[in-house]
């Protein structure tokens, strides 16, 4: 099948960008996968610094999107409070330039957003609920969704949380395959017991974006897993799943642990809206699981 509509997914290099360009592909849309540094495997590659407005001129000259999926930014917590100059050209000069030429060439504007705008003082957030973040990442990434809003009229912020997937990207681990790893290696692990999150399977994010553009649903969505989780009950179940050895994971206390940036208690999303809107549900932490064995294989 054949979708007469170009892409342009920015972060197509990355975890869920990739994930996502991927199945775009399989639904017959033409997929222009914009990337810094990393080649993208889907899709008709496109370099972009999206931090240069000049840069993501020609990208939209060159793919003239009907849809954007601007899933680019620097993701890296810490990074991003060591490194502040560079995560505000990225996470907000960067959006502003691709809400700029979606305005311009009358794209429909998916921006993924993250948990992390919320202070993580209850947790469950909904849409309407107010962002209040405690870290630069999380400051850079609401700065986005402002952008976004001032300029469009019609938009969609995707925010979601604690991605996982079955493969490496951009050079990167992510928490799931961490822990496989580590417990395939019969090595010890310190994971926290007191931050809760929903993560999130990138295949299941990437279907619920599939559908968001598809049917070109407009707002805010809390796109996640349905599941709230602390890491350390999560990582858990993820050697249940993968038949590992739970006792090598030992609880620990985020106060013990050095980060740079502080981490919100609780970011879960609330994700009703998206279970009560769209047939591609948001998944729970058991079937994602059953899904990334299957996918791993
Ligand atoms: N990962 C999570 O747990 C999580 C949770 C909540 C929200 N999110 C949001 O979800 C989105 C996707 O996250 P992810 O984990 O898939 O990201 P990721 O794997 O860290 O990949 C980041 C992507 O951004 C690109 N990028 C970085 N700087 C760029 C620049 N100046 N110009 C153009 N592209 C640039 C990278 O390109 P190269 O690799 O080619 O350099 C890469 O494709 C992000 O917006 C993030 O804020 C992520």
């Amino acid at each position: 099948m054949v979708v007469d509509m170009n892409v342009l997914v920015t972060g197509a290099s990355g975890l869920l960008g990739s994930k996502l360009a991927a199945i775009l592909l399989s639904k017959g849309y033409t997929v222009y996968a914009g990337y810094f540094g990393n080649m993208p495997v889907h899709g008709v590659p496109v370099k972009v610094d999206v931090s240069d407005e000049n840069s993501v001129c020609k990208a939209f000259m060159l793919s003239k999107p009907d849809v954007v999926v601007h899933a680019a930014a620097l993701t890296n917590v810490d990074t991003c409070e060591l490194k502040k100059d560079q995560a505000w050209a990225t996470n907000v000069i960067g959006t502003k330039n691709v809400t700029k030429f979606s305005k311009q060439y009358n794209s429909f504007l998916v921006y993924v957003s993250t948990d992390y705008v919320f202070k993580g003082d209850k947790g469950l957030y909904c849409e309407e609920d107010t962002p209040e973040p405690i870290n630069y990442y999380g400051y850079t990434k609401f700065k986005g969704e402002e952008e976004v809003r001032n300029v469009l009229e019609e938009y969609c912020i995707a925010r979601t949380s604690v991605i996982y997937g079955s493969f490496p990207a951009t050079g990167k681990t992510n928490f799931v395959l961490w822990i496989i790893d580590k417990l395939t290696k019969g090595e010890r692990i310190n994971v926290v017991v007191d931050q809760y999150n929903s993560p999130t399977l990138n295949t299941n994010l990437a279907e619920m974006l599939s559908e968001i553009i598809e049917r070109k649903h407009i707002g805010i969505f809390h796109l996640a897993g349905a599941t709230r989780i602390n890491r350390y009950d999560f990582a858990k179940i993820v050697a249940e799943v993968f038949n590992l050895d739970k006792s090598l994971i030992q609880p620990t206390a985020s106060d013990k642990i050095s980060w740079v940036a502080k981490r919100p208690k609780d970011s879960s999303l609330n994700v009703g809206k998206a279970l009560r809107t769209l047939d591609n549900k948001p998944l729970s932490i058991n079937s994602s699981l059953k899904k990334l064995v299957s996918e791993i294989g």
